[in-house]
């Protein structure tokens, strides 16, 4: 036998030996999952909320950690003049569900009745996470929240906010920035690469060009195309021209990756390779002199200049 196969043989067999165990174990926790699930289900269809609201859990959760419970008094959502929001009626309960037997202490043996909760760890499935916040923030930023790229992909709200921190990270250019990186570890990549757009020093964050809650625009932009997002801030390439350089008006990133890249002004390739990718012949019709400096250079910019559109009568050939 081969080595190659040998070794695939070997992984298989072992992958057949472990499975057993690992099932049992996948399936122990999906136990647990499922029945912290349907006691939510019952606490909230019974609604047994409390009445003494935020106060009565904040004697147990307002504790010492450097990110204690009552942090969402700093922000939007802890201000009762916010008639919106959760302090007006439920509060806590709001966002965590009725608090039933919550704050009881629990039998021996047993466990203490369960909140809903947030994040990758939390029992609640991402989507019935998702609905909490929904249902105070289905608007038109969200109107296609459920279709989107992240919806998909199993994310929750919480895999970006924080609703009990003084600052929400995603409107913080800086924490924007790590947090999206965090999953995007190509997009982090290119924004160290030679050129990119000015996002590490916080000038310009990823919510500039994308919305990451809906999915109506390819990519999840800001706009309907990737032209439209460029013009959004480099409007004197929109044109119009009396001579046009067709793949400009097309696709900005037919020449320009957006994040980043090795080369001068974020060209995908080097001039004059970018250039010549799909200009295969250029100049059968031109003879230039031997020792034309110009050419030695091997840029094509060095006469055609004007590389995004001309308006010079004379400016056909993109070169004035
Ligand atoms: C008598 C004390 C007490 C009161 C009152 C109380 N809790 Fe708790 N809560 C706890 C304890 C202890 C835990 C730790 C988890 C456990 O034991 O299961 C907890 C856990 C939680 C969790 C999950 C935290 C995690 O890390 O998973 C949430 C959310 C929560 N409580 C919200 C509330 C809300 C909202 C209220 C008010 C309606 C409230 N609690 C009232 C004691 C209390
Ligand atoms: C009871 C209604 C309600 C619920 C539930 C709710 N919010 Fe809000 N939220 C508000 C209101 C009201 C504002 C302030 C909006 C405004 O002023 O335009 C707000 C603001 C925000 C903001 C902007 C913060 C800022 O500093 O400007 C974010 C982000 C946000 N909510 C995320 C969430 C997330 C995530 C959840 C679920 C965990 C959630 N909200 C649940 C009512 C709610
Ligand atoms: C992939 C990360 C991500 C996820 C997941 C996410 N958001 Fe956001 N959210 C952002 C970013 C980035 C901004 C800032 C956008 C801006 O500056 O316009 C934002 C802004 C907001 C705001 C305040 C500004 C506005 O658009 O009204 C609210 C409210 C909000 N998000 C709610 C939600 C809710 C509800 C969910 C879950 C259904 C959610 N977000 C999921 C990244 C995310
Ligand atoms: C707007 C919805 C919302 C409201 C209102 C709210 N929470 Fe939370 N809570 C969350 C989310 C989302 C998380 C996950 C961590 C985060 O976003 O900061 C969380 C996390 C927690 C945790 C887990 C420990 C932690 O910090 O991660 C506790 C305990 C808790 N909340 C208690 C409370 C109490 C007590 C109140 C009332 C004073 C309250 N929450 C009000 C949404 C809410
Ligand atoms: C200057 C506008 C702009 C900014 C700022 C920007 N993007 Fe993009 N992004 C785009 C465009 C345009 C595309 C689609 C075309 C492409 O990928 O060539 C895209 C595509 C993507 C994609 C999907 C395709 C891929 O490359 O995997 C991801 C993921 C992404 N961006 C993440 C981010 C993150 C994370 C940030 C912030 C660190 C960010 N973007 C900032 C313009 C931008
Ligand atoms: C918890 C991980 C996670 C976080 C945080 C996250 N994303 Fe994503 N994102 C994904 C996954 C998974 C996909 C789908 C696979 C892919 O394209 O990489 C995706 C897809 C995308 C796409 C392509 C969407 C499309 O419609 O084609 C863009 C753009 C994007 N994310 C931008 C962002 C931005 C901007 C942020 C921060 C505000 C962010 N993401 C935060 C996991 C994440
Ligand atoms: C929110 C505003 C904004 C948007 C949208 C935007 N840019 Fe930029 N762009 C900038 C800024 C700011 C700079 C840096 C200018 C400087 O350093 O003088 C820049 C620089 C550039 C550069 C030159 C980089 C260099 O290092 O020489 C290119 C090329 C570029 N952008 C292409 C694009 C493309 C393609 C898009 C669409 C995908 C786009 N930009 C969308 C703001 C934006
Ligand atoms: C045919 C390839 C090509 C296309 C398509 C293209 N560019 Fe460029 N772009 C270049 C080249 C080459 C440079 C470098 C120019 C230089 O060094 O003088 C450049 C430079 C830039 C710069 C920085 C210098 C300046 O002129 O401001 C910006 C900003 C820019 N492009 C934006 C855009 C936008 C926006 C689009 C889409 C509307 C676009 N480009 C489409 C080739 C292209
Ligand atoms: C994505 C493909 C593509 C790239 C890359 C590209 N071009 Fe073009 N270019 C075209 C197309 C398509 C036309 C219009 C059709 C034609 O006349 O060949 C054009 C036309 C031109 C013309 C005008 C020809 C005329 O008589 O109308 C010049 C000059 C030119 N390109 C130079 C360049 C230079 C210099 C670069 C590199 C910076 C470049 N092109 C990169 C596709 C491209
Ligand atoms: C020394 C100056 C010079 C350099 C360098 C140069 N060109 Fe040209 N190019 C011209 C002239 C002059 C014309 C003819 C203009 C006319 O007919 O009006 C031309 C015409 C063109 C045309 C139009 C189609 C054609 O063949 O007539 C294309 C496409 C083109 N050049 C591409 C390129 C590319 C790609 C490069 C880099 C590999 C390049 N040029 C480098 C001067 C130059």
């Amino acid at each position: 036998m081969k080595k190659g196969v040998q070794l695939w043989c070997f992984i298989m067999l072992v992958l057949l030996v472990l499975s057993p165990t690992l099932n049992a174990q996948e399936s122990v926790a999906d136990d647990a999952r499922l029945e912290a699930e349907t006691t939510l289900d019952q606490k909230f269809s019974a609604g047994n909320y409390s009445r003494r609201g935020a106060e009565g859990c904040l004697r147990c959760h307002d504790d010492e950690s450097d990110h204690p419970a009552s942090g969402i008094f700093a922000n939007v959502h802890g201000k009762i003049a916010n008639i919106h929001g959760p302090m007006r009626d439920k509060q806590c309960e709001a966002c965590h569900g009725p608090a039933g037997n919550h704050a009881r202490s629990p039998r021996k043996g047993q466990l203490r009745e369960p909140m809903v909760t947030f994040g990758p760890d939390s029992p609640v499935p991402a989507e019935k996470q998702n609905s909490v916040c929904l249902s105070c923030h289905q608007d038109t930023q969200r109107a296609s929240w459920h279709s989107s790229e992240h919806a998909f992909e199993g994310l929750s709200c919480s895999s970006c906010h924080r609703v009990h921190k003084k600052q929400d990270p995603m409107l913080d250019a800086g924490q924007q920035i790590q947090t999206c990186t965090t999953c995007h570890s190509q997009t982090k990549a290119d924004l160290h690469k030679r050129t990119s757009h000015p996002m590490l020093n916080g000038t310009m964050q990823c919510s500039d060009c994308h919305n990451p809650h809906q999915s109506v625009n390819e990519f999840s932009l800001n706009q309907p195309s990737v032209n439209a997002a460029c013009y959004d801030c480099h409007a004197e390439k929109r044109g119009p021209f009396l001579w046009e350089h067709e793949p400009v008006s097309e696709d900005c990133t037919a020449c320009h990756t957006p994040h980043g890249s090795v080369n001068p002004a974020m060209l995908k390739q080097r001039l004059p390779q970018l250039c010549q990718s799909c200009h295969q012949v250029p100049h059968a019709n031109v003879e230039f002199a031997a020792n034309d400096l110009r050419v030695r250079g091997g840029s094509c910019l060095n006469c055609h200049s004007q590389v995004h559109g001309s308006s010079h009568p004379r400016g056909q050939a993109l070169r004035n």
